[in-house]
């Protein structure tokens, strides 16, 4: 058996792998989901390869159902899997686009989403809950009161933020220990590193790990997204993201190339440079590559063997920082959020 590499997630928190699974893309938004009897396949693989750090979210398309099946069937590895999910993301029916969903970290919606996410799963509890994104109305102690309802009936282990601001980061640590914060961090991605949100200092303070989403720049930093065309598939919602505009697209794949020749200097693929690139930023660093395909995922752990230079780090920050910058997040006004303050 396959053991990977672990770290604690959070200071004294549970040992996980050091590269998690991500698993929104195998249930769409970068293409039409195979069929079950390939993704059931997918997931029997990345646990042969020890990958046991799972991350879904009950917004991902028929994500958790599938797990419930795959749980279903393999109720012996229940225990060996780290599973997180996520609530706060409420889809509008027949709404489009940023009009298809609103925001909810009330505490009613938090306890709805567990139970709803639990019975997807077939599941007692999961290891990890996220709140995805903050209303921007619920005081973060309400919905933290909420989380830790659901801790104490032994619906969740651990607690987690997504998208939160370093002030909501503090406000909800001080409620119930925070063990990591989800956050996008990837070498196009750094904002969670500048003196404006502070997220990353805070949370090595706070001892709060970051588990860091789309690791690949959406699979850009792989190298093979070379036109629209690659992003324009049916259930491909990437189109729309800044550095894949018609009108930067060109430049971007430019840098990736530049990047790529870095990799193969050191005969390593460009995936393989921007996850070692990430795992370099700190032992609290949590990458969380999406896949659908195990040769990816194989691909993917080989960066766990990847140790970048000083130099090489440095011409991989500069070289990405080309890339235009904006976030999708941001376009959405959730990104880094903040809530009132608690009236007692
Ligand atoms: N908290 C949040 O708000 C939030 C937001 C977005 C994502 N997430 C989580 O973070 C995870 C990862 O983020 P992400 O999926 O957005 O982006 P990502 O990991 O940066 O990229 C995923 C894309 O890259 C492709 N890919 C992966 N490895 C590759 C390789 N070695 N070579 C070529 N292509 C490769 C995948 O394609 P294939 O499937 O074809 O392999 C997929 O299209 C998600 O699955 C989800 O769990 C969380």
């Amino acid at each position: 058996m396959v053991v990977l590499p672990t770290r604690s997630l959070g200071r004294n928190g549970p040992l996980v792998p050091r590269l998690g699974l991500g698993l929104m893309g195998a249930s769409g938004t970068y293409g039409l989901p195979n069929a079950d009897a390939e993704r059931l396949a997918f997931l029997d693989e990345a646990y042969k390869k020890g990958e046991r750090f799972w991350d879904t979210a009950n917004k991902y398309g028929d994500s958790e159902e599938l797990l419930g099946k795959w749980f279903a069937a393999n109720p012996g590895k229940r225990q060996d899997i780290f599973l997180a999910t996520k609530f706060g993301i409420k889809p509008n029916p027949g709404g489009k686009g940023m009009k298809g969903f609103t925001i909810d970290s009330t505490p009613e919606y938090c306890s709805e989403c567990i139970d709803t996410s639990l019975e997807r799963l077939g599941l007692p509890y999961v290891d990890l809950y996220y709140i995805h994104r903050l209303d921007k109305v619920t005081p973060i102690e309400k919905t933290m009161q909420a989380m830790v309802q659901l801790k104490n009936g032994g619906k969740i282990k651990y607690l987690g933020l997504s998208e939160c601001s370093a002030e909501s980061l503090r406000r909800a640590h001080a409620v119930h220990p925070i063990t990591c914060v989800q956050m996008e961090y990837s070498p196009f991605c750094t904002d969670i590193e500048s003196p404006t949100t502070q997220v990353l200092e805070t949370a090595r303070e706070l001892g709060v790990a970051v588990v860091a989403y789309s690791p690949l720049g959406n699979g850009v930093l792989s190298g093979k997204i070379r036109s629209r065309e690659d992003v324009s598939g049916p259930g491909d919602s990437r189109g729309i993201l800044p550095w894949l505009r018609e009108e930067n697209i060109q430049s971007t794949v430019q840098v990736v190339d530049q990047i790529a020749e870095i990799a193969k200097t050191k005969g390593v693929t460009t995936a393989q440079l921007a996850l070692a690139w990430l795992l370099k930023q700190g032992d609290d660093i949590f990458p969380i590559p999406g896949s659908s395909k195990i040769e990816r995922l194989e691909e993917n752990l080989g960066s766990l063997s990847v140790s970048l230079s000083e130099e090489e780090e440095e011409s991989v920050r500069k070289l990405a920082k080309s890339v235009v910058r904006e976030r999708i997040q941001t376009m959405t006004g959730y990104a880094f959020a903040d809530t009132p303050p608690l009236q007692e």
